[in-house]
C-alpha cells in the first residue's frame, strides 16, 4: 500500500454469495473473500431466500473480518464502507446492508451504497487493470448473470471523477435471464444446480449444429432478449424423446450420490444429451452475441463490455472475442472470479461514488428492484 491511497471495503449480500474485500483506489484488489452458499441451494435446485439469508447472517462477520486480514490491514484503515443495497433478494440485501452500515458508523467512516450492477460494470474495468488495458467508452455493457441479461450503454461522466459512468439501458430480457435458462435446462436434464459451469463443460463435447432452435420472435425493442422459449423447446425436444429419460433418472441419482463432476456426468450422457446441450449453448450464446454486436454498432461504440455469472461461459467468451474484433471492437470479460458475484466490484463501484462525494446515511434502504438505468 502506498501513501494517499483510498481503502474501500466493500461488502455484498444480494444473492447466494457472502462477500467481503478491500480495494484500493478502486483499482488494486488488496483481498476479495466470496463464501458461496451453492452447497445449501443445491438440494433445492434454485436460491432459497430464507436460508440466504440465514447464511448471510452466519457468514457476514468472519468474511468481513477475513477480508481486512488478507489485505493487512486494519479496520481503522478503510476510508470508506460500500455495501450493495440492491437489486437483489431484500432478506440477504438487508443483511450485509445493516452490517455495514453499522460498521461504518462505529468507524465513523462515510457508507457508499453500491448497485450490484454497477459492480458488474467496475468487475470488467477492476480485470483490465490488472491487464494493463484500459476500455475506452463510450462502451455497450452486456450484464448477463442468473438475474439479469441487460444492455447498456456506458458512458465516461469525468466531471464526476475518471471512473464515474453514466448508464442508459438499451434492452433487457422480457422473461427469463439467460443464467435462468442455463439452470433451468440443466435441471430438467438432471445435471443439478448451478447449471451453467455444468453445461459449459458438457458443451464442448455435443454438436452445436445438431438440434435447431428457431429465433424468438419479438415486435418492439431489437435490442431485449428472450429465454424462456428456448428453455421450453428443450423440455419439448426432451418429450418427443423418451429414450432420454432413463438417462436423465440417472444422472440424477448419480448427484443425489455425490457424483457431480462433469467427467462423472459425461459419462451418463448419450451423444443426443450432449448435442442437445451444446445446441442449447450455441443457440444462447449467439442471441447475446448479435443483439450487443448490433447495439453497439447502432450507438456507435467501439468497446464491449460483458459481465455477470454467465459471462464466465467459454464459448460466450469464444464467440465475442472471436466477432467483436472483426468489427474493430475492443471486447473485455472479468476473469471467472470477477464475473460471479463478488465484494471487489463492489468496492471499485462504490471509490467512484466516494471520489465523487456521495455518502449515504442511515436511511439507506435495500431495495429489491433498484435500477441501474
Ligand atoms: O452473477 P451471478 O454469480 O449471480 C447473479 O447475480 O445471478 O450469476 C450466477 C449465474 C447462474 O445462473 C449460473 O448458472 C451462471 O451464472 N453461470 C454460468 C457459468 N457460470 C455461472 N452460465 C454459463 N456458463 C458458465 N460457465
Ligand atoms: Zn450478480
Amino acid at each position: 500500500m502506498t501513501e494517499n491511497e483510498y481503502l474501500i471495503l466493500g461488502i455484498e449480500s444480494s444473492c447466494d454469495e457472502t462477500a467481503a474485500a478491500v480495494v484500493a483506489d478502486g483499482r488494486k484488489i488488496l483481498s476479495s473473500v466470496v463464501a458461496s452458499q451453492t452447497d445449501i441451494h443445491r438440494k433445492y435446485g434454485g436460491v432459497v431466500p430464507e436460508l440466504a439469508s440465514r447464511e448471510h447472517l452466519r457468514r457476514i462477520v468472519p468474511v468481513v473480518r477475513e477480508a481486512v486480514e488478507q489485505a493487512k490491514i486494519s479496520l481503522a484503515d478503510v476510508d470508506a464502507v460500500a455495501v450493495t443495497h440492491g437489486p437483489g433478494l431484500v432478506g440477504a440485501l438487508l443483511v450485509g446492508l445493516t452490517y455495514g452500515k453499522t460498521l461504518a458508523q462505529a468507524l465513523g467512516k462515510p457508507l457508499v451504497g453500491v448497485n450490484h450492477l454497477e459492480g458488474h460494470v467496475h468487475a470488467v474495468f477492476l480485470e483490465a487493470h490488472i491487464a494493463g488495458r484500459e476500455p475506452q467508452l463510450p462502451a455497450v455493457c452486456l450484464i448477463v448473470s442468473g438475474g439479469h441479461t441487460i444492455l447498456y450503454h456506458v458512458k465516461a461522466d469525468a466531471s464526476n471523477g475518471a471512473r464515474h459512468f453514466s448508464y442508459a439501458k438499451i434492452g433487457g430480457t422480457r422473461d427469463d435471464a439467460a443464467g435462468e435458462a442455463y439452470d433451468k435446462v440443466a435441471r430438467l436434464l438432471g445435471l443439478g444446480y448451478p447449471g451453467g459451469p455444468i453445461v459449459d463443460r458438457l458443451a464442448a463435447n455435443g454438436n452445436p449444429q445438431a438440434v435447431k432452435f428457431s429465433e424468438p420472435r419479438m415486435s418492439g425493442n431489437a435490442f431485449d432478449f428472450s429465454f424462456s422459449g428456448i428453455k421450453t423447446a428443450v423440455l419439448y425436444h426432451v418429450k418427443r424423446h423418451p429414450e432420454m429419460e432413463p438417462e436423465i433418472e440417472a444422472r440424477r441419482t448419480s448427484i443425489a450420490r455425490g457424483e457431480r463432476s462433469a467427467d462423472q456426468l459425461r459419462a451418463l450422457s448419450s451423444p443426443a444429451t450432449l448435442d442437445l446441450i451444446a445446441s442449447f449453448q450455441r443457440s444462447v450464446v449467439d442471441n447475446l452475441l448479435s443483439r450487443t454486436l448490433a447495439a453497439t454498432e447502432k450507438y456507435g461504440a467501439r468497446t464491449i463490455l460483458v459481465s455477470g455469472g454467465v459471462a464466465a461461459n467459454s464459448e460466450l467468451r469464444r464467440a465475442f472475442e472471436a466477432e467483436g474484433p472483426k468489427r474493430g471492437m475492443d471486447v473485455y470479460f472479468p476473469s471467472r472470479a470477477l464475473s460471479t458475484d463478488n465484494a471487489a466490484m463492489i468496492a471499485a463501484a462504490g471509490f467512484a461514488r466516494f471520489v465523487a462525494g456521495e455518502r449515504a446515511d442511515s436511511t439507506l434502504n435495500a431495495e429489491a428492484n433498484l435500477p441501474l438505468a
